[in-house]
């Protein structure tokens, strides 16, 4: 094989690709490898090329048992780290023989990992939490208050509220998970979200007149329809009037405002834009970004103090997601924050 040969077959695969032959050095590379190694690399030794002990060990035991082997490297690319499984294989072609060492690169798949992780990690927090406070509970409830009704009384109504809240975080788990298992299935029964608003704000009129909350609309008199599911818009909904009422402080206006745009850029077509506007201390734009991961707060005290999970942007984010639409978050601190939900008005 001549080096014009075995630069044709490497640049044929589909991943940053090298030849190590018999004098140890890299002959050839690929644009990829170029890419991700430096063209320095083309002429150097080996070692001195990829440095990474685990990687020298697998092309070393390549070249001496002329069997195929694997390794993980890992390699700074952008300011951010990458994660790549090495495939060492034997190469004999012509006159030509040596290591073809070819990177894939399996970064999203370790941070898919990691994500999970993190996710087991937090749920068994937030569940731990309210368990070890019942737990605590019980125990006095058999000893100590045993033979006292007031506190036994009291006792039990907190522990009535550490239940629910296991309840809503448990709700939200599986409200998330089943939004999550139907996002690739885009919803098509036609919903007047019109009338959805009103409903929802008529359910949640008791909860707003607690906080001493007015809830206002803006919206067109007949009927506004889009493709969608009742059900997971109407909890779309209830997220957002939920927080904006809960967050936005007493005294203070909701509105909820419905328009319909010929031709929403993001959308390129249609849409109808839904956006929930409150009158509170606004978000930092530090946090923004952020509000729809899961179990991320702004402030985690006051959230467990209004009875929240950490989830409910997270699931307005996946329920958007399903319908092919946008979310958009505005505030300004000190004034107030507006969420608006870009909806695509066609099927
Ligand atoms: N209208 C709002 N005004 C100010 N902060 C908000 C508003 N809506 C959401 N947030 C912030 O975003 C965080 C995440 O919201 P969410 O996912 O609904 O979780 P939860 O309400 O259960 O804490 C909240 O804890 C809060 O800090
Ligand atoms: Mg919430």
């Amino acid at each position: 094989m001549t080096e014009n040969t075995a630069q044709t077959l490497v640049d044929a695969v589909p991943l940053a690709a090298i030849l190590v032959a018999r004098d140890e050095r890299v002959t050839v590379a690929n644009a990829r490898a170029v890419a991700l190694l430096g063209d320095h690399v083309i002429g150097r030794h080996y070692a001195a090329a990829l440095r990474q002990p685990e990687i020298l060990d697998a092309i070393e035991n390549c070249g001496r048992a002329l069997t195929p082997g694997k390794a993980r490297y890992l390699a700074r690319s952008g300011g951010s780290d990458a994660t790549y499984v090495v495939h060492c294989g034997w190469v004999e072609c012509g006159d030509f023989s040596g290591v073809l060492v070819s990177f894939e690169d399996i970064s999203e798949l370790e941070s898919a990992g990691q994500m999970r992780r993190d996710f087991v990690a937090n749920v068994s927090h937030e569940l731990r939490t309210p368990l070890t406070a019942l737990m605590g509970f019980i125990e006095t409830l058999q000893g100590p208050a045993r033979n006292d009704p007031d506190a036994q009384d009291r006792f039990l109504a907190t522990m009535q509220a550490e239940a629910q809240r296991m309840e809503r975080l448990v709700r939200d788990l599986l409200a998330l998970s089943r939004v999550e298992a139907q996002e690739r299935q885009r919803p098509a029964a036609p919903v007047d979200l019109a009338a959805l608003a009103r409903s929802v704000l008529h359910g949640l009129g008791p909860v707003a007149a607690q906080s001493n909350v007015t809830l206002e609309t803006r919206m067109p008199d007949g009927a506004v329809t889009v493709p969608g599911d009742e059900e997971q818009l109407r909890q779309l909904l209830t997220n957002l009037v939920e927080n904006a009422i809960k967050y936005g402080g007493a005294g203070g206006t909701v509105t909820l405002g419905l328009s319909l745009s010929e031709r929403e850029a993001a959308l390129r077509g249609p849409g109808v834009l839904l956006s929930v506007t409150d009158t509170g201390p606004g978000i930092d734009p530090l946090h923004i970004p952020r509000l729809t991961e899961r179990f991320y707060r702004v402030d985690s005290h006051r959230s467990r103090q209004v009875g929240g999970t950490g989830l409910g942007l997270a699931i307005v984010k996946h329920i958007v997601n399903r319908h092919r639409g946008r979310l958009r978050i505005d505030s300004t601190p000190g004034k107030g924050s507006t969420f608006t939900v870009i909806l695509p008005a066609d099927g």
